[in-house]
C-alpha cells in the first residue's frame, strides 16, 4: 500500500515502471468492459485502467466503488493509446495498467459536486456543513495553499529584517472602547471575566518597553461583530510593532513586505513607494476613507455654487455649514426606475434625506428639479463634470462627511451597474494600493456627547497639532495610517504615544475616561510606560483579506478553513451549543434567556 509516486508524477519517462498510488476516486467510467478510473491526490490526477477479464479480482472490487472513495492500485505505467492523450494534465500521456486494487475506504454519494464550477452553483450553507468535502476542491485546496505560501513570505520576510514573533495572551481582559469582545467566565474567580483578544495592542506595545524593539506576530483576533464577507468574529492579523521608527519607516518597511508577497505569490512586481492620500480628499474624492482607485467617478464639491440657489435644499445645506457634492455617472442616463429606487433606498440608509439627480438625454436636462438651475449654474457643473449626454448626476446635500460618504455609495452602486452594461471595465488584475493618512485623532460622538479616538486611544497626535489637544481636539490629525487595496482596508496602524504624560491626557482629558477607569483598565500600560518606553510604532493587516485579494475572491469565507456564516454558526461542528447545567455552575453563571 506504500505510495511509490504522487498522483500529477507520471510521464513518459516512467514508463514500464510497476507503481503505486494511492487517493481519492475523481470518477469512474466502464467502457466495453475496461474501467478507466481518474485517481486523485492532493497533487493531481492519474488515469487508471483495470481489465476485469483478465483481472477479475481487483474487476469486483472496482463494481464496489464510488467516487470519493479512497483506493490504492499498483501497476505498470504504460502509454495511451494514440488519440487518447489528454494534453490538459501533466500525467496526460500515461496510464496505469493496474494489477491489484485495494479499497482503503467506501464513500457515499457526496452531497454536491466537488468540481470548482459545481461547487460554486451550491448554497455555501451545504459547502460548510460537508467542509471536508468542499476543501477536496481544487480552487479551496489552492485557497490553502496561497495562505500557507503568503504567511510563510511574510515570516521569512520579518525574520530577515530582525523581528522576533512573540505570542501575546489570547485570554485578556475586558476593554470595552474597543469592538464588542467575547467574554470568557472565570472559574476560580467567581463573577469575574477574561475577554478573549480584540488585537495584541497593549501586548505589543509593553513588548516596545520590554526591548523587544521588532515584534511580529501571526495573531489571531477575535471580535464580536456582525459578520459580512469581509469580517469574521474570529481572524488573523499580521500583526507588528518597532522601536525607533516613524511613519516613512513603516512605509517603507511593509511596502517591502507587499512587494515580496506579490512577486513571490503572483510574480507580479509592486511598484513602491505607494501612493498616498489624506483622509479628508480621500473622502472630497471618493466619498470614502477606502476608495478603489481603479476608476474615476470621483465626486465634485458644489457648496459655493449653490450658496444662492432658489432650491432650497442646497441653498440651506450651505448656509448651514454643510456640503452639496455630485457625482456625474458617466453613460447611465439608460438606469431602470428600478435601479434608481435602489440607489434611492441605499443613499437614505446612510440618512440622505433625497437623492436628486439630472439626466441629460438628446440635449435636455431632465429632471425634477431642473427648474431650479440657472444657466450659470448649468454651465458651471457641465464645465467641472464634464457633463455630455447619456449622463446622469446625482447630488448629496447634508453635513461634509455625511454627503460625502452617500455619494461614495452611490458611486460603488452606479460602477456596478456601469459594469454589468459594459460601459465600465474595473481590471482584476490590477493593484491599487494606497496610504491614507492624516485621519483626524478623535472624532466627536453625538449621542455621548463625548470625543472618541478615530482608531484607538494609543495614536499619537501629528506633532505640528499637539498644542490644539486642550483647545480644538477635532482638528488635531493622528499619526495614523491605513493601507487599502482595490476599495478594501486590508491594514491600519499608527505611531504611538510613548510618553506616560501625554497617555494619561489623552485618557483623561480628551477622551474623558474617569481616573479610577483609567486605572483599572490601562494603569499597567501607564506605569510601564515610566520605565523607558522608546518610541514606536506599528501595524496590523488583515491576514483573511489579504489572501482573499491574492486568490481573486471577494469572501474571506473562501481562504479559512473552518468560518462561521453571517449568523455566526460553525454549521459543520454545529456550533454554539447549549451547555449543561453543572457547567454553568461551576462557572457561576446564569442565563436569562430573551423574551
Ligand atoms: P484594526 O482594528 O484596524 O487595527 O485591524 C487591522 C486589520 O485587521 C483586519 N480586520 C478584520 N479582518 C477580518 N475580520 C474582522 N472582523 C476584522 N477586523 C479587522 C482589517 C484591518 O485593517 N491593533 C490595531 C492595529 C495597530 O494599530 O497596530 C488593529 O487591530 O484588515
Ligand atoms: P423635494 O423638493 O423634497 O421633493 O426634493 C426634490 C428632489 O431633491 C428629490 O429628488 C429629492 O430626492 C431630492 N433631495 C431632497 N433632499 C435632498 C438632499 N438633502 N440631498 C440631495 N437630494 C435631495
Amino acid at each position: 500500500m506504500k505510495r511509490t509516486h504522487h498522483c500529477a508524477q507520471l510521464t513518459t519517462t516512467d514508463l514500464g515502471a510497476t507503481v503505486t498510488l494511492a487517493g481519492w476516486v475523481d470518477s469512474l467510467r466502464d467502457q466495453g468492459g475496461i474501467i478507466f478510473i481518474d485517481l486523485r491526490d492532493r497533487k493531481g490526477i492519474t488515469q487508471v485502467k483495470l481489465e476485469p477479464n483478465s483481472n477479475a479480482d481487483a474487476g469486483a472490487r472496482a463494481a464496489q466503488i464510488k467516487p470519493e472513495s479512497v483506493i490504492s492500485v499498483t501497476g505498470r505505467v504504460t502509454l495511451r493509446p494514440d488519440g487518447t492523450a489528454n494534453p490538459g494534465l501533466p500525467t496526460g500521456d500515461v496510464e496505469v495498467d493496474a494489477t491489484t486494487l485495494e479499497i482503503l475506504n467506501l464513500s457515499e454519494t457526496p452531497p454536491f459536486p466537488l468540481d470548482d464550477a459545481g461547487g460554486d452553483r451550491v448554497n455555501e450553507d451545504l459547502r460548510l456543513t460537508y467542509r471536508y468535502l468542499d476543501l477536496r476542491r481544487p480552487k479551496m485546496r489552492r485557497n490553502l495553499e496561497v495562505r500557507h505560501r503568503a504567511t510563510k513570505v511574510v515570516r521569512d520576510y520579518f525574520d530577515a529584517e530582525g523581528f522576533i514573533e512573540v505570542e501575546t495572551p489570547i485570554l485578556f481582559k475586558s476593554t470595552p472602547e474597543g469592538a464588542r469582545e467575547y467574554l470568557v467566565p472565570s472559574r476560580l474567580h467567581p463573577g469575574q471575566f477574561y475577554a478573549l483578544s480584540q488585537s495584541p495592542q497593549q501586548f505589543k506595545q509593553i513588548l516596545m518597553v520590554a526591548g523587544v524593539e521588532r515584534y511580529l506576530q501571526i495573531a489571531r483576533c477575535f471580535r464580536d461583530e456582525d459578520l459580512r464577507a469581509d469580517r469574521q468574529m474570529e481572524f488573523t492579523q499580521i500583526d507588528v510593532e518597532v522601536s525607533f521608527i516613524d511613519r516613512e519607516g513603516i512605509y517603507a518597511l511593509f511596502e517591502g513586505m507587499l512587494k515580496k508577497v506579490w512577486k513571490d505569490i503572483l510574480n507580479v512586481e509592486l511598484p513602491t513607494p505607494f501612493p498616498r492620500l489624506a483622509f479628508h480628499d480621500a473622502m472630497n474624492r471618493f466619498g470614502v476613507d477606502k476608495p478603489d482607485t481603479r476608476f474615476g467617478l470621483e465626486l465634485a464639491d458644489f457648496t459655493e455654487l449653490f450658496r444662492k440657489s432658489t432650491f432650497k435644499v442646497f441653498a440651506s445645506t450651505a448656509a448651514g455649514g454643510g456640503a452639496v457634492k455630485a457625482l456625474n455617472a458617466k453613460g447611465l442616463a439608460d438606469i431602470t426606475q428600478g435601479e434608481l429606487t435602489g440607489l434611492e433606498e441605499a443613499a437614505k440608509s446612510l440618512g440622505a434625506k433625497g437623492l436628486a439627480f439630472i439626466k441629460v438625454e438628446g440635449g435636455e436636462w431632465k429632471s425634477p428639479i431642473v427648474k431650479f438651475f440657472s444657466e450659470a449654474e448649468k454651465a458651471d457643473l457641465t464645465q467641472r463634470l464634464g457633463v455630455a449626454d447619456g449622463d446622469i448626476i446625482f447630488f448629496a446635500a447634508a453635513p461634509w462627511e455625511k454627503a460625502c460618504a452617500i455619494l461614495g455609495r452611490i458611486r460603488l452602486e452606479c460602477a456596478a451597474l456601469l459594469q454589468k452594461r459594459g460601459k465600465l471595465t474595473i481590471p482584476a488584475s490590477q493593484w491599487n494600493f494606497l496610504w491614507v493618512v492624516d485621519f483626524p485623532l478623535m472624532s466627536y460622538d453625538e449621542e455621548t456627547k463625548r470625543f472618541v479616538a478615530t482608531h484607538h486611544p494609543f495614536t499619537a497626535p501629528v506633532p505640528e497639532d499637539a498644542a490644539l489637544l486642550d483647545t480644538e481636539p477635532q482638528k488635531v490629525r493622528g499619526q495614523h495610517y491605513d493601507i487599502v487595496l482595490n476599495g478594501m482596508e486590508i491594514g491600519g496602524g499608527s505611531i504611538r504615544i510613548h510618553q506616560p504624560a501625554l497617555q494619561e491626557k489623552v485618557f483623561k482629558d480628551v477622551l474623558k475616561i474617569p481616573a479610577d477607569v483609567v486605572e483599572n483598565r490601562f494603569g499597567y500600560m501607564l506605569r510601564a510606560f515610566k520605565y523607558g518606553a522608546p518610541p514606536h510604532g506599528g501595524i496590523a493587516f488583515g491576514l483573511d483579506r489579504l489572501v482573499a485579494l491574492l486568490c481573486g475572491t471577494t469572501s474571506i469565507r473562501d481562504v479559512i478553513a473552518f468560518p462561521k456564516t453571517q449568523k455566526a454558526q460553525d454549521l459543520m461542528a454545529q456550533s454554539p451549543t447549549p451547555v449543561t447545567a453543572k457547567q454553568l455552575r461551576d462557572l457561576h453563571i446564569q442565563t436569562v434567556m430573551p423574551g
